[in-house]
């Protein structure tokens, strides 16, 4: 036997056969129960979902659509923090063909979404943003959401919000609706996130071009920025009905667009805060830890093919028990961008106005430009060019920092780097960076790649799984991570299907140190057409709460699926009635007699 067949894993649960069919599948002894649904109440006087006939009023008070990701937050003073806190959820986005009825294929951006009307659109909006849920484990073992709590908050794509930072206040930000530049309506596309220390939520905007339509003026000073991002992406039809969301009308509205978003769940009546200081791109998540030295860092990747890795440092300390002096920490701070070096080094290059060329002139007149325009900034500075970055997560014990690069089908043969080994790179991979001596804020840190994902009986495909891997272990498309509190990676996808990988998306646990590293094993998998968000632990590892989002959604790279509509989808989970289309939905995963997860 290898050195690996004697060493012992780190996941002990029976593994779970990949595949796909139309329901959800755990290891055994583990029960996944749905703790909430698309549509059920959140809010006092929420209708029953009917979805039949669902209305924007009832949407402004139910759960809301394609729930990504999952933050846990204990509550205060509760009598066991594990078993009573706050969920908080983000509604990345709507997938109007399984969610309304009559709407055909998805063919609404060929036709100009005529088929949309402003209440249907006014449905989607109040189905984006974020949900806060009070929630609680009973006697029995199973999670609740508290009816009727004080906590319970819906947050949508009208939702007033502040923007902070340099860019607050700046011209290029300012609209007819908002002359002060600093009051915003909404969030939009929000995929990922973190908790702060200081318990509050930090949510993520990332394709949010894709929701401006209309063209705008030729010449105009923003055509290089509107470019660098896509828009307008069209991939909504919102600018039918909102002039806010018509580039042509409202060149500067896509600037208030593309932040991290802190919010305090703990106060239903605060406004949620754009944090600009942490820069405009298409932030996947934001992941925030308390460096040795006291700063707060955090990591965000950029999601699009050939963007970067950044890491934010504050100026100041966080203080412990201390809100006042942690309320606005995130405002004051360097941004900085990576570059891998085939060395195995990492060198974070600040993303500082006045530094290097990011100066008036080459367009950047103060840190405003520099954090409005990030990606830009980034190219001057000759960061790696990466393959869609996704989720990062860091084990604070170890140092070592998770990046998930989802995948990247553009990547040329010819145009690879140590970091981005593959071209094409359709199964993505991990890399591991080191903080050295766990210093996050230093200048260096080290890197290696963890695993290059894909079907390593494949040989064209160069996955590098540790041979130890069974034939369910292995996963393509990592997206979401989290790392327990016994430092174990557990990685969720977001891609795999019957016709890409032969398997759906799902929950793996992935081996990180000792001669099994880079095996990986299957926990969770989703139902057909679904993608696996959320992960998320509670604070004694002994529920895994995870997302399942868009379940149901054709499979874009399979010109055989079957088209996906409310109708006739390929799925009707959870609730398995005619009468419900498939409903993006939270679920809690519990060990049957009690215990951690996978131990
Ligand atoms: Fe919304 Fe980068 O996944
Ligand atoms: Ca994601
Ligand atoms: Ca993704
Ligand atoms: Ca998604």
């Amino acid at each position: 036997a290898s050195v690996a067949g004697t060493a012992r894993s780190r996941f002990d649960f029976a593994e779970v056969a990949a595949g796909v069919d139309e329901t959800h599948h755990v290891a055994e002894g583990y029960d996944a129960d749905v703790l909430i649904r698309w549509g059920d109440p959140v809010l006092p006087g929420a209708p029953p979902f009917d979805p039949a006939r669902q209305t924007a009023a009832a949407q402004r008070l139910q759960f809301g659509y394609n729930n990504d990701y999952l933050g846990y937050l204990p509550m205060p003073g509760a009598e066991n923090p594990a078993r009573h806190g706050l969920l908080v959820v983000n509604h990345e986005y709507t997938n109007e063909e399984l969610m309304f009825p009559g709407l055909g294929r998805q063919d609404l951006r060929a036709v100009g979404f005529k088929a949309m009307t402003p209440e249907l659109t006014a449905i989607e909006m109040a189905a984006h943003g974020g949900s806060v849920l009070e929630v609680r484990r009973g006697d029995d073992g199973k999670w609740r959401v508290v009816a009727g709590s004080r906590y319970a908050r819906r947050i949508d794509a009208e939702t007033p919000m502040e923007i902070t930072g340099p860019a607050a206040g700046h011209p290029r930000l300012k609209t007819a609706a908002d002359p002060s530049g600093r009051r915003v309506l909404g969030m939009l596309n929000n995929c990922a996130g973190g908790l702060t220390p200081w318990g509050t939520w930090l949510t993520c905007e990332e394709n949010f071009h894709g929701y401006f339509g209309g063209v705008l003026p030729e010449g105009h000073p923003e055509a290089k920025n509107h470019a660098r991002a896509g828009v307008p992406g069209g991939w909504f039809g919102w600018s039918r009905f909102h002039d806010r969301f018509d580039v042509g009308r409202e060149p500067n509205e896509t600037n208030r667009f593309g932040w991290v978003v802190e919010i305090d769940p703990f106060d239903p009546a605060s406004t949620p805060k754009k944090r600009t200081a942490l820069g405009r791109f298409k932030h996947e998540g934001a992941f925030p830890l308390v460096n040795r030295d006291g700063r707060v860092v955090v990591y965000s990747g950029d999601d699009e093919r050939f963007e970067y890795i950044y890491r934010f440092v504050t100026a100041r300390p966080y203080v412990p028990g201390d809100p006042a002096a942690n309320r606005d920490l995130l405002d004051d701070g360097v941004l900085s961008v990576a570059r891998y070096d085939a060395d195995g080094t990492v060198t974070w290059l600040p993303l500082v106005h006045g530094h290097g060329p990011l100066t008036a002139e080459n367009g950047f007149a103060s840190q405003a430009d520099v954090v409005i325009e990030a990606r830009r900034a980034a190219d001057l500075l000759g960061a790696t060019r990466m393959d869609r970055p996704e989720d990062i997560e860091a084990d604070p014990k170890s140092g070592k920092v998770f990046v998930m690069l989802t995948n990247n089908t553009r990547r040329k043969a010819d145009d690879t780097d140590a970091a981005n080994p593959r071209g094409p790179n359709p199964f993505g991979h991990i890399v591991e960076m080191t903080a050295p001596g766990g210093d996050h804020a230093a200048d260096r840190f080290g890197w290696d790649v963890l695993v290059k994902c894909g079907d390593p009986a494949i040989a064209a495909v160069g996955a590098s799984f540790n041979p130890a891997t069974s034939k369910d272990g292995w996963f393509g498309m990592p997206d979401n991570c989290a790392v327990d509190h016994h430092g174990r990676l557990w990685i969720t996808t977001d891609g795999n299907s019957g016709a890409r990988t032969g398997r759906a998306d799902g929950v793996w646990g992935l081996e990180t140190e000792g001669p099994l590293r880079a095996t990986g094993k299957l926990f969770f998998r989703c139902p057909v057409g679904a993608e696996m968000c959320g992960p998320m632990f509670t604070p004694d590892d002994e529920t895994l709460f995870v997302a399942v989002q868009h379940p149901g959604e054709a499979d874009e790279s399979d010109s055989n699926a079957p088209p996906a509509t409310f109708e006739n989808p390929a799925t009707r989970w959870p609730d398995f009635r005619p009468d419900m289309p498939p409903r993006p939905s939270v679920v809690a995963i519990t060990r049957r007699g009690g215990g951690r997860i996978g131990s």
